[in-house]
């Protein structure tokens, strides 16, 4: 069973994913945590963001994972913590409009979806990854509820940010993410479409299993 979770940033869509996971006893498997990696990686390594070449060449030799914890690793690195950083936050939107990185992360997420029962969250699982996944949520919220949400996350990792710099960050990326043009984000024509505004987290997990134990 193939169950995907796509949205805007800071939707809910991780909270629910990772709920709905656990309440069916399945994976989850985060996408947006793939390409934050990658970003990661790039920026650690000094590559240019226009430097296709060199991407190329450090997609070829990249090796990601998630241990039982779900913590992502980066060639040998965890690097769970590292990913969620402003820097990341600020140039992933342009890593991840390139179509050589999303053929290399979506070949990494079916081959790790291969075989399992698997929540997917991200932008295009239902539209690209999976299109033919058997359930398909598309989650959202309004912008300043996302940008609390997002402020929270920053505070747990003691990053210091402001309520308007989330708000424009996240308006950014989400215009970044529905404009390009390798697997933009857009809703798929059969996902059900979930507003996470006023539910608690309990609440929106709820509404997804009740639709799947139907
Ligand atoms: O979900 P999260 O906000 O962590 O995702 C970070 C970024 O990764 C998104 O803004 C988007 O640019 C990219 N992404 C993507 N496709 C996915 C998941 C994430 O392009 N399936």
């Amino acid at each position: 069973m193939i169950i995907a979770i796509d949205g805007p940033s800071a939707s809910g869509k991780s909270t629910t994913a990772k709920g709905v996971a656990e309440r069916l006893g399945i994976t989850h498997l985060d996408t947006g945590a793939m390409y934050r990696a990658v970003t990661l990686g790039i920026i650690e390594s000094n590559i240019g963001l226009n430097d296709n070449e060199s991407i190329s060449e450090f997609l070829k030799n990249i090796e990601i994972h998630f241990d039982s914890l779900n913590d992502i690793w980066l060639n040998g690195h965890n690097v769970a913590e590292k990913i969620r950083t402003t820097e990341v936050s600020s140039n992933v939107s342009a890593v991840s409009a390139l179509p050589v990185v999303r053929q290399k992360m979506v070949l990494i997420q079916r081959f790790i979806a291969k075989d399992k029962h698997c929540v997917l969250e991200g932008r295009d699982i239902g539209t690209v990854v999976f299109p033919n996944a058997d359930y398909k949520f598309f989650i959202v919220a309004d912008l300043e509820i996302r940008a609390k949400r997002r402020l929270l996350d920053f505070e747990k990792i003691g990053e210091i940010s402001s309520l308007t710099e989330l708000i424009s960050d996240i308006e950014n990326r989400d215009r970044l993410d529905s404009s390009r043009d390798a697997s933009p984000l857009v809703q798929a024509k059969d996902a059900i479409s979930i507003d996470t505004s006023k539910l608690t987290i309990d609440e929106q997990i709820e509404k997804i299993v009740e639709i799947i134990n139907k």
